[in-house]
């Protein structure tokens, strides 16, 4: 049966969903949804979707839609979902889910409720550089993960507008970034929940309302603790955008450049796995990873599957985002 699929938002991410979606079997890109109406004409034209409405209430009201895919300023996440949901609409909600922890609750309740899937688009579970090292953590090759350590930075640039004002987007590089390598540390990890957070952050390189410097220490209820970096604007960065190392008992592995180095249990002899993705990563994220990511909700939806990353895997992220801001306000550590 074809999968009929709107839009929400018509920017730079709204795009690259379109695109996904539009390499899908039976999935049909059926509205867009933009109070803008000359963007949204752009964008109907563009991916060939025949009909447009101003807000997300007229094209529910329309009905016959199955699903939506949004891509709007963070503080229009959490209203945008639940409607939906309580519509009986499935959802795909760009990251960060929420504008903190509490609203990211109530797009869960509203999904546990309605039985529309809600899943949270933190893409990096879908890259095959990270899936690869995935399969060598679960295979033992590092022996137990004792720490992680992942930064997620814009060298030499930050975003603008809506991004830097606290009203819509809710925290600034912590929550736009530092969260994509707060998620990829903890699925390496097995989805560990956060037992306390402490972290260093602030606004150093521009005059933003919002964070463009971040430093967490994360510890997990496995054991494992995670060092994480935020930025925009940054003078420096060990590699690509983001990037992952994983120190176990008995190996250490990373995205990106990606390989493993591994022992035996005596820390003797040591060999060293690469799996031979390109050795220069593009410094910003691929389109395959997001095609990986659509094609994942579209089979969620076929096959009435709870989505993971999903509104409970969001949640989490934004209570170690809410906890981060907390510590660097008060200089404690936050217990969770
Ligand atoms: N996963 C990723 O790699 C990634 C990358 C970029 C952005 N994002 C996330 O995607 C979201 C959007 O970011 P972006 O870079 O595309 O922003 P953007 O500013 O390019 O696009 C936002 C869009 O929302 C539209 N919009 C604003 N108010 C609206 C409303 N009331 N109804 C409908 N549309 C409305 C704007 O007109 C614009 O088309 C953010 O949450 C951001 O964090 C994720």
């Amino acid at each position: 049966m074809t999968l009929k699929i709107a839009f929400i938002g018509t920017g730079y991410i709204s795009k690259i969903h379109a695109r996904a979606a539009q390499k899908l079997e039976d999935v049909e890109l059926t509205a867009v949804v933009n109070h803008r109406p000359e963007s949204m004409a752009a964008f109907a034209a563009e991916f060939t979707i025949p009909r447009q409405y101003a807000t997300i209430e007229a094209l529910l009201q329309d009905g016959d839609v199955d699903a939506i895919v949004i891509g709007t300023p963070n503080y229009l996440h959490a209203p945008q979902t639940i409607a939906a949901l309580d519509a009986g609409v499935h959802v795909m909600v760009e990251k960060p889910m929420a504008m903190d922890a509490a609203e990211a609750e109530t797009m869960l309740e509203a999904s546990r409720s309605s039985g529309a899937l809600l899943m949270v688009a933190h893409c990096w579970r879908f890259d095959s550089e990270v899936l690869w090292l995935l399969e060598q953590v679960k295979a033992g090759r590092l022996g137990k993960i004792i720490r992680t350590k992942g930064y997620s930075v814009h060298v030499h640039w930050g975003p603008a507008g809506w991004f830097t004002q606290k009203r819509y987007a809710g925290g600034g590089a912590l929550a736009d970034m530092g969260i994509h390598a707060l998620d990829t540390a903890r699925f390496l990890l097995g989805d560990p929940r956060p037992v306390s957070v402490y972290a260093r952050i602030g606004t150093y390189y521009k005059e933003f309302e919002v964070d463009d410097t971040g430093v967490i220490i994360v510890n997990w209820d496995n054991g494992a603790t995670s060092t994480i970096e935020s930025g925009w604007w940054q003078p420096h960065a060990d590699g690509p955008e983001a990037a992952t190392q994983l120190y176990g008992t008995v190996g250490f592995g990373q995205i990106f450049p990606t390989y493993l180095e591994f022992s035996d249990v005596e820390h003797v002899a040591w060999e060293r796995i690469d799996p031979g993705f390109p050795p220069v990563r593009d410094p910003h994220c691929q389109q395959s990873m997001y095609d990986a990511q659509m094609t994942y909700f579209v089979e969620c939806i076929r096959s009435d599957q709870t989505p993971r990353p999903g509104g409970l895997e969001g949640w989490i992220n934004m209570r170690v985002v809410d906890a981060a801001y907390e510590s660097a306000r008060t200089g404690r550590v936050v217990k969770l």
